[in-house]
C-alpha cells in the first residue's frame, strides 16, 4: 500500500510481498494465516502465487475484514484478533498451518479515512481504535482523561520521543481536545521548527497505546506454537524497533521457534524508493521448531 502525494491511497502494494512468497515457498505451504489482512494485498499476492493452498485471512477492523472475499473451502475471514488464531484455526477443520504472514500497524485504508482519527494530516476525531466496537479507551480518552506524566511515558516509550514531557504538558494545557487538529495545535505550539516527525511519532504512540498493540503481539507470539505445525514458517513484518526487538528475542530465545537463514530481510532499494511506506519495514523470518 502507498500514500501518494495528496496523501490518499494508491491502491495496494503490499510491502516486501516478493520476498514473503519467496520464503514461504521453502515449505510448500497447504495453509496460509495472513493475521493482518487489512487491504488483501498480500493476500491476494500469496493466493495467486499459492493456487492450491488454502487461507485463513483475520483483521481486527470490522471494515477490513467486510471487505475481503471469502471462498469457502479456500479462503476462510474472520473479523478477529490475532490472538484469537488459537481457537479461529482449530474451529477452521483445516489443520495446522504450513505459514503465517503478519504486516504489523496501520493500513493506509485507516490512515486516509479521516473518520478513524489516525493521520495527523486530516482533520478528524481522536478516536484511532482499529475495531471502533471495542470496548476500550479511545486517543481523546487518554489524551483528556490521563494524568500528564502517563501522557509521556505513552509518547516516550511508543513513540520513542525525546520532548515527550514539552509535549504532555502542552496536551494538557490544551484540554479538552477534541479533533486531531487539536491535538496538532498543541503540539505545534510546544515544538520549535519542522514538527511533522514528531507529529507522525505522536500519533503512532497514541495508536500503539489505544490498541495495545505490544499486548497483543506478545499474546500472539506466546501461542502461535499452537497452531503452525513443526517446520512450519512465520513471517512478520514490522515497522517499530520494539516490535522488531520483541519478534526477534522470540525467535532467539523462545525454545518455540527460531530464526531462519538469513534471519531477517530489507526491502529492495527499488521498493524503498517506489514505495516510502515500505522504508522502516524489517520482515523477520521465523521458524517453528
Ligand atoms: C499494515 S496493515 C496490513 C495490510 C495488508 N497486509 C495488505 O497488504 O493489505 C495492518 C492491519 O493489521 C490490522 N491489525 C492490527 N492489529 C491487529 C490484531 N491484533 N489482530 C488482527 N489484525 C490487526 C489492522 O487493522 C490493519 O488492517
Amino acid at each position: 500500500m502507498v500514500i501518494g502525494a495528496a496523501g490518499r491511497a494508491e491502491g495496494h502494494r503490499p510491502v516486501m510481498a516478493a520476498e514473503v512468497a519467496a520464503f514461504l515457498r521453502t515449505v510448500d505451504p497447504g495453509l496460509i494465516v495472513d493475521g493482518t489482512a487489512g487491504g488483501g494485498g498480500h493476500l491476494r499476492h500469496l493466493m495467486e502465487a499459492f493456487p492450491s493452498a488454502r487461507f485463513i485471512a483475520v483483521d481486527r477492523d470490522p471494515e477490513a475484514a467486510g471487505a475481503l472475499p471469502a471462498e469457502p473451502g479456500r479462503l476462510l475471514v474472520r473479523n478477529a484478533s490475532y490472538t484469537d488464531l488459537p481457537s479461529i484455526v482449530a474451529e477452521s477443520g483445516f489443520g495446522m498451518a504450513d505459514a503465517a504472514i503478519f504486516d504489523l500497524g496501520l493500513s493506509s485504508l485507516q490512515l486516509d479515512d479521516p473518520s478513524r482519527g489516525f493521520s495527523h494530516r486530516l482533520d478528524g476525531p481522536l478516536d484511532m481504535r482499529f475495531s471502533r466496537e471495542d470496548d476500550v479507551r479511545s486517543a481523546g480518552d487518554i489524551l483528556n482523561g490521563l494524568p500528564e506524566r502517563e501522557i509521556a511515558d505513552i509518547l516516550f516509550r511508543f513513540g520513542e520521543e525525546g520532548r515527550s514531557r514539552v509535549i504532555a504538558r502542552a496536551i494538557v494545557a490544551s484540554r479538552p481536545l477534541e479533533s486531531t487538529s487539536d491535538l496538532v495545535r498543541a503540539v505545534r505550539g510546544a515544538l520549535r521548527g519542522n514538527p511533522n516527525r514528531a507529529m507522525s511519532r505522536i500519533f503512532q504512540a497514541l495508536r500503539i497505546a489505544v490498541n495495545d498493540e505490544l499486548g497483543a503481539l506478545s499474546t500472539l507470539l506466546a501461542g502461535m506454537g499452537g497452531w503452525v505445525r513443526q517446520g512450519g514458517l512465520a513471517a512478520v513484518i514490522t515497522f517499530h524497533s520494539i516490535e522488531d526487538r520483541m519478534v526477534k528475542r522470540f525467535f532467539m530465545d523462545s525454545g518455540v521457534f527460531a530464526h531462519a537463514t538469513p534471519p531477517w530481510e530489507v526491502p529492495s532499494r527499488d521498493e524503498a524508493r517506489t514505495n516510502p511506506r515500505s522504508r522502516s519495514a524489517r520482515l523477520r523470518r521465523g521458524v517453528r521448531l
